[in-house]
């Protein structure tokens, strides 16, 4: 059954935005179900289309070099393809060995120039190859996308199996495992820590300016129920991100981040069917509140669809590109109007 059956057929209502944190839910499900489907009976109702996945401005990135973290699937997948279209030299990393090379060698097969390097991105190791990998391999390092992130511990590539996993699951503070905090933290935020250190190094040596994006979240602005370490660790990528901005803006070093809600990803599945795990589990009350999970377009939409990842990516690589020469220091709620309301 697909997530927007499941929405009707059952009580269950909110799919949260906290990385499409899916929500659990009570008796007020169904009175927001039917809240949403009575929207849609607005006259003059009109959803706004997702840009054309297959759009991109030929030979924006022509001779740069970009370093993309989670290339493997979902938004890194997304942004590798588009930003290669786009003319880019690209270095993607993934601890997702055989999906990440996948994706590189498709790339390459395309006629695109593009290095895979398989690590986690929270240790000194892989972030100094990607860095190597792109000077060795193209000569310098121009801009960067830190998009490699986890919503709980549960290592990607492997399936989901609730019993055996809980506790590495999200969970309110006091139900909350060491384990559940560190990997999200040690990955979110030291991750994005490191790769900026060595991305700044090289940039800084190179003397000839550059950008870098960090995808935070919407969690990143707002607080979520039932998530911590993930609220903790966006905001913290945020926080990183004004501070870069200033220490590296007289070295002509522009660092934004970008605060998604719900994107149709692979991660957002995953903490679909964990959090229905969870609502089972507990009898119905996961501990996941009810409160706004939904972005404003996606409420208003007729499928209340997610955002997807071309939309997000188009927003990335424009603050990468020079068309955003103003822009620094700025946590871009890049997220369906979630924080408007
Ligand atoms: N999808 C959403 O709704 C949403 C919303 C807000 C923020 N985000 C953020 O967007 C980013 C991308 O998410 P996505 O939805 O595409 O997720 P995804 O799970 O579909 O893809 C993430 C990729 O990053 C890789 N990765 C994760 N940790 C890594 C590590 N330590 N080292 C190397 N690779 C690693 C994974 O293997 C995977 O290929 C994440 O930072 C996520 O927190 C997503």
């Amino acid at each position: 059954m697909n997530r927007r059956n499941m929405l009707k057929n059952t009580t269950l209502a909110t799919i949260g935005a906290s990385a499409g944190m899916a929500c659990a839910n009570d008796s007020r499900g169904s009175e927001t179900a039917s809240a949403l489907l009575a929207s849609e009976n607005i006259v003059g109702k009109k959803d706004v289309n997702p840009v054309n996945p297959a759009y991109f401005i030929p030979n924006r990135f022509k001779d740069k070099t970009i370093i993309i973290t989670g290339c493997a699937r979902g938004m890194g997948k997304a942004a590798v393809k588009r930003a290669a279209l786009e003319g880019a030299n690209i270095v993607g990393v993934d601890w997702l060995k055989e999906e990440g090379n996948a994706v590189i060698n498709e790339i390459v097969k395309d006629g695109g120039s593009a290095k895979f390097v398989y690590g986690d991105v929270s240790t000194n190791e892989t972030c100094k190859e990607m860095v190597k990998t792109a000077v060795d391999s193209y000569g310098k390092l121009d801009y960067a996308i830190n998009n490699a992130g986890v919503m709980d511990a549960i290592f990607p590539g492997d399936p989901i199996n609730y019993e055996k996993q809980k506790h590495l699951t999200f969970s309110r503070c006091h139900e909350a495992t060491d384990e559940y905090w560190d990997v999200v933290m040690r990955v979110n935020t030291t991750g994005v820590f490191k790769c900026m250190r060595e991305e700044l190094k090289q940039m800084v040596a190179q003397n000839q300016g550059g950008a870098i994006v960090n995808v935070a979240s919407v969690a990143g602005l707002r607080g979520f129920s039932g998530t911590p370490s993930y609220v903790a660790s966006k905001h913290a990528v945020n926080g990183l991100t004004k501070n870069a901005a200033i220490d590296y803006a007289e070295y002509g070093i522009r660092i934004n981040s970008v605060c998604m809600a719900n994107t149709a990803t692979p991660m957002v599945e995953r903490a679909y069917q964990l959090v229905m795990a969870k609502v089972k589990a507990s009898g119905g009350n996961a501990g996941m509140g009810n409160i706004k999970t939904k972005s404003l377009l996606q409420y208003t939409d007729s499928n209340h669809r997610d955002a997807t990842p071309e939309e997000q990516v188009a927003i990335m690589l424009f603050l990468l590109s020079e068309e955003a020469s103003n822009i620094t220091g700025a946590n871009y709620a890049t997220d369906g109007g979630f924080t408007a309301y």
